[in-house]
């Protein structure tokens, strides 16, 4: 197989371990996980060749490190929700009460340290935790429900506004990414600094998990 002309969640179907060379290579693999990896790789300027060796080493080391992990391929819809809802959600609603006390003390602590980068955290974060919430109700209230009663035309109609609610989140996290220069603690940064970097990059790489079982797992079954 020619993995260059399949989608780039092909091999995170497979095997969720995947994710993590997706995530380190700065490809998406949740929101834009159906697109084709090798139209990506070339917009994005990234060597094929030494990408596709990266790969296979990584899928190596991976193929020598115990079983494939993709329990979700053998869940029904009922089962999938439920296990979403328990890991996912429930980590993202206790990440985010953390986080809400964290960025309220360091923009108190170190907004003179560098107004900017302080100013942008507060904001980015601020909308996130906006669009989190209210997205995670709006699936366990509107959508799921639609999907465990057989109801999937409707669902299809809600499954377009929760993807677009899914790219609102993932653009928040890019710029987050960026204002922070990749997570990069200043010389300043204490622990409450250094925690906050630590649970914002928790939380992102736990979404791009939880994007990806909604968007290329369960809501590709419709
Ligand atoms: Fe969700
Ligand atoms: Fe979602």
């Amino acid at each position: 197989m020619n993995l260059l002309e399949h989608s780039i969640n092909t091999l995170v179907k497979e095997d969720i371990r995947m994710a993590s060379f997706f995530q380190n290579e700065k490809i998406d693999f949740c929101c834009n996980g159906h697109r084709n990896l090798g139209e990506v790789l070339k917009e994005k300027g990234v060597d094929e060749k030494r990408f596709m060796n990266d790969l296979k080493e990584y899928k190596e080391s991976l193929d020598g490190n115990g079983e494939k992990v993709n329990f979700y391929n053998q869940m029904d819809n009922e089962e999938l929700i439920g296990y979403i809802r328990s890991t996912h959600h429930t980590y993202t609603r206790s990440v985010l009460k953390e986080l809400d006390q964290y960025v309220a003390a360091i923009v108190k602590a170190h907004y003179r340290h560098d107004k900017p980068l302080l100013l942008a955290i507060n904001s980015l974060y601020g909308k996130l935790r906006v669009e989190l919430h209210e997205h995670l109700i709006k699936e366990e209230v509107d959508l799921f429900p639609l999907i465990m009663d057989g109801r999937f035309d409707e669902a299809k109609k809600e499954i377009e506004v929760t993807e677009d609610e899914h790219d609102a989140a993932g653009n928040l996290l890019a710029e987050l990414r960026k204002v922070t220069n990749d997570y990069t603690l200043p010389s300043w940064a204490c622990t409450t600094f250094s925690a906050t970097y630590h649970n914002l990059q928790e939380l992102e790489s736990d979404l791009f998990r939880h994007i990806f079982l909604e968007n290329s797992i369960l809501f590709e079954r419709f």
